[in-house]
């Protein structure tokens, strides 16, 4: 093989997304797996900066200056991290990556979709991922489980109408794409989704088309 593995996880705040990861991780390397863990932002120690920048309430950002944020974070994960695992040939697992921006940015704050599509486009140098698992879940559910953490960042203080956006902007990015991406209810137990996300993951490393469809 070439070229590894590129599966994100993305989905509203609190979804599971973090826990999902982790469970995966455990799986893949179980199974011999050679694997690259990251996020976004993040990843990186440019994405490290700018992470501390976007999560932070105290500082107040516009939004195409967000958007460009994240892209500057993402255009150095995909040079230092993602490529060369990938080239490694190894399976690579991304705690939000692209489609975050197309939600946030896009449905939720209103930036046109074609000029955020052209400026991922150039910051990946198109690199897509060959698998994201959609956590979807009510955003009221989302943002209080992730209260229970601590205090809110700068993100989950927005209000539950751009939360309700977002969520519908990935329900809509996953139905325009439905190759790519596996949706599950997230409310379902972490175990279940578990299980389902490995199913998904395994049959695809083993060469298998899609997960099996209902
Ligand atoms: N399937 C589940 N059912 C109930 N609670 C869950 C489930 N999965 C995760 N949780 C709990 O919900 C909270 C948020 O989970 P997690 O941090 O994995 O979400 P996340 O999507 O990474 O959130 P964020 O967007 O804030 O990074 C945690 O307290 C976690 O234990
Ligand atoms: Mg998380």
């Amino acid at each position: 093989m070439s070229r590894g593995f590129f599966v994100t996880l993305e989905g509203p705040e609190g979804a599971g997304k973090t826990t999902q990861l982790a469970r995966l991780e455990a799986r893949l390397r179980a199974a011999g797996r050679a694997v690259t863990v990251t996020r976004e932002p993040g990843g990186t120690p440019l994405g490290t900066r700018v992470r501390e920048v976007v999560l932070d309430p105290a500082v107040d950002i516009e939004p195409l200056g967000e958007f460009l944020l994240y892209s500057a974070s993402r255009a150095q994960l995909v040079r230092e991290v993602l490529r060369p695992a990938l080239e490694r040939s190894e399976t690579v697992l991304c705690d939000r990556y692209a489609d975050s921006s197309l939600a946030y940015q896009g449905a939720g704050r209103g930036l046109r979709l074609p000029l955020l599509r052209q400026i991922t486009d150039e910051v990946t140098g198109g690199l897509s991922p060959d698998l994201t698992v959609l956590l979807d879940l009510d955003p009221a559910l989302g943002l209080e489980r992730a209260a229970r953490r601590g205090q809110p960042d700068r993100l989950e203080r927005a209000d539950l109408d751009f939360h309700r956006r977002v969520r519908q902007g990935f329900l809509d990015l996953a139905r325009a794409e439905p190759q790519r991406f596996l949706v599950l209810d997230a409310t379902r137990s972490a175990d279940d989704l578990e299980a389902e996300i490995w199913a998904a993951v395994s049959g695809k490393l083993a060469g298998g088309s899609s997960p099996a469809a209902p």
